[in-house]
């Protein structure tokens, strides 16, 4: 084979192994979200006006900054991706060892929330590690005090919504979610469930 030829082959091979890489990194962080649906998504994507009014100023005023497409979490994704997810932060503040307490109280009392991964992910801090991973996002707008607030609202909704006589509704409507990811797009069900991320 000539030089110029195999030359020619070599640069053919070596760039299907990297304009994808080289693509992946051109993404912005709401191409990659979009690209890459969750259960999440296909739940509401607002709270409904009764769960809210009964919620504190502080927590009401977290939930709109969430919504806000231009400061808030619809930037990349829609509100709806935090709204349904699994994530449960514990009561306590936060103050870790508060948090972890919840959870041993939680094992005795509620044990299915630490049964079924699809539904709930019990973890201390959960919300708190999520809201500070997505400002660390490549243009993400969030101000540092409205993650704070947002945070406020994250924790304390997701005890309210989905523990204690909520639990099992809340189970219901995360099963729904997973069961329309499985039909509508069971490629990205089988590597989120792959990922132990479902
Ligand atoms: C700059 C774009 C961007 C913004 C703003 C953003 N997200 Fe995300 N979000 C993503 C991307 C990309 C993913 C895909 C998974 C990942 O990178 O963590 C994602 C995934 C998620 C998930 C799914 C995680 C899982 O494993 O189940 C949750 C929940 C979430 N975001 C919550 C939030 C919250 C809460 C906010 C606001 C504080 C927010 N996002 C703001 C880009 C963003």
């Amino acid at each position: 084979m000539n030089r110029k030829l195999t030359l020619i082959i070599i640069a053919a091979l070596l760039g299907s192994v990297f304009v994808p890489a080289a693509r992946a990194a051109e993404m912005t962080e709401k191409e990659k979200a979009m690209a890459n649906p969750y259960p999440n998504d296909f739940g509401p994507d607002t709270l409904p006006e009764d769960v809210l009014k009964a919620y504190p100023a502080n927590v009401q005023a977290g939930y709109k900054k969430l919504l806000s497409n231009k400061s808030g979490c619809a930037q990349c994704h829609s509100a709806a991706r935090p709204l349904n997810s699994r994530f449960v932060e514990p009561e306590g503040g936060m103050d870790d060892a508060k948090q972890d307490a919840w959870i041993a109280k939680m094992k005795k009392d509620q044990p299915e929330l630490f049964k079924d991964g699809a539904a709930w992910q019990v973890e201390t801090k959960v919300w708190s590690r999520y809201v500070k991973r997505m400002m660390n996002k490549p243009g993400c707008n969030l101000q540092k005090a409205d993650g704070k607030s947002i945070y406020e609202f994250l924790s304390y909704d997701s005890v309210k919504r989905k523990t204690g006589a909520n639990a099992a509704k809340w189970a219901e409507h995360r099963k729904g979610l997973v069961e329309q990811l499985k039909t509508k797009n069971p490629k990205r069900y089988e590597e989120l469930k792959e990922a132990k991320d479902l």
